[in-house]
């Protein structure tokens, strides 16, 4: 058996297809060349055919023109009139559906994209030139959260640099606590002093927009449903304490993230809300509970003298990524929850 050779192997299925519709057009034209050339034999000189020329030849007369010919030809216009009037709706009838289904593959294939981005590099799956940006690696295989190796330099010159294990928070309920622009920003830029690196290329990283845009496709394809992530939390049951710990340690308490918590709600990330301070900015509890359960849209205030800061400055352009500080809760702890973790905040 011969091998193609490798130039068709090389070719695409259209290519292959194009290639071969051009040689059959080659072809006929050739075969239609040499058979007109064959039929003008020898011995009969050029004009002979003269007196059958088609247009000397008498045509039809005006009562036949204009009676059975041009209505057949009335009939015809008036079949396609119809194929068209009919067709035409009924072909737009179809598009929304077609339109639908185009945008369905279009997000379909983003977030198989965002899929492979996110396998850790040494995957078994192929990277189907996407390539394997290694999320899951800290992020678990799911998204369902996992650890990373981090090391922590101290500015005290007595206290070596040390590696500690940093908890990564799951990705399978951040759409239920961020908005996907939010989550974005935080892909793009990272959390700084936390393993998490700045991906995009306006934070430093190497990824394009496309890239992040594919990565939060994927991301709203493995996020649990608000009733879902709402069971889970239950088994936290209504302790104020343990679902502090679960959901607002991370960010409100120095050091939790790789076990060595300092003063609970001291601040780290988000602010220090012990001593009183969120009886101050909240003196009604209730809107403590919604500021917790819906979040702060950027520059927009809260509380008593609370506004919405949290954003990434980049160089002399501060916050042009607002977003990504503190989440919203309502979409994935029920408000009797919420109402204990407050309550037990404003302990603190
Ligand atoms: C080296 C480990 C590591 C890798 C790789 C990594 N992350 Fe993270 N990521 C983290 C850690 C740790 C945090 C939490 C930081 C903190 O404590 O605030 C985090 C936070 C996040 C958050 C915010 C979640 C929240 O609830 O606050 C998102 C979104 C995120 N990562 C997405 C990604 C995506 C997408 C990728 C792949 C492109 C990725 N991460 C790769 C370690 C990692
Ligand atoms: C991903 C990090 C993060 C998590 C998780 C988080 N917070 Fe926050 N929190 C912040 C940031 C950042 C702010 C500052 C608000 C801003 O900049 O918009 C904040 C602000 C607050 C404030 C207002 C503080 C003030 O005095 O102005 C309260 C109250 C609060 N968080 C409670 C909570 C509770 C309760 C939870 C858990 C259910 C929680 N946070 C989880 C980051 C976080």
């Amino acid at each position: 058996m011969t091998t193609a050779p490798a130039v068709l192997v090389a070719l695409t299925a259209q290519q292959r297809i194009g290639g071969l519709v051009v040689a059959l057009v080659l072809l006929g034209l050739a075969g239609y060349s040499i058979y007109h050339l064959r039929r003008q034999l020898p011995g009969i000189p050029p004009g002979a055919e003269i007196e059958l020329a088609p247009n000397r030849r008498p045509f039809f007369d005006d009562d036949i023109m204009e009676g059975p010919r041009l209505e057949r030809a009335q009939w015809g216009a008036l079949g396609c009139l119809v194929v068209i009037a009919i067709g035409l709706p009924l072909y737009w009838f179809n598009e929304p559906t077609r339109q639908q289904h185009a945008t369905f593959g279009f997000d379909k294939r983003a977030a198989y994209r965002g899929f492979l981005l996110f396998q850790p590099a040494d995957s078994p799956i192929p990277t189907h030139n996407v390539g394997h940006f290694g999320c899951a690696t800290c992020h678990g295989s799911a998204g369902q959260g996992g650890a990373a190796k981090f090391t922590i330099t101290s500015t005290n010159p007595n206290t070596p640099p040390r590696t500690v294990s940093w908890k990564a928070p799951p990705l399978n309920t951040v759409l239920l606590r961020y908005t996907p622009e939010a989550v974005t920003t935080i892909i793009t830029y990272g959390r700084a002093n936390t393993p998490m690196p700045a991906w995009g290329v306006a934070g430093g990283g190497a990824m394009n927009d496309q890239q992040i845009q594919d990565l939060v496709t994927y991301l709203k394809t493995i996020q649990l449903r608000s009733d879902e992530a709402r069971n889970q939390a239950l088994q936290e049951g209504l302790d104020g304490a343990k679902l502090f710990d679960a959901n607002c340690s991370r960010c409100h308490t120095l050091g939790w993230s790789y076990g060595e918590s300092s003063v609970v709600g001291g601040g780290a990330y988000g602010p220090n809300i012990t001593a009183g301070a969120e009886v101050r900015q909240f003196p009604d509890a209730k809107d403590q509970i919604d500021f917790i359960a819906n979040g702060v849209a950027f520059g927009k205030p809260y509380g008593t003298r609370g506004i919405g800061v949290t954003c990434i400055a980049v160089q002399n352009n501060p916050c042009t990524s607002p977003g990504g500080g503190m989440p919203f809760f309502g979409g994935m702890l029920s408000q009797e929850q919420i109402a204990a973790i407050v309550s037990y905040e404003r302990g603190l």
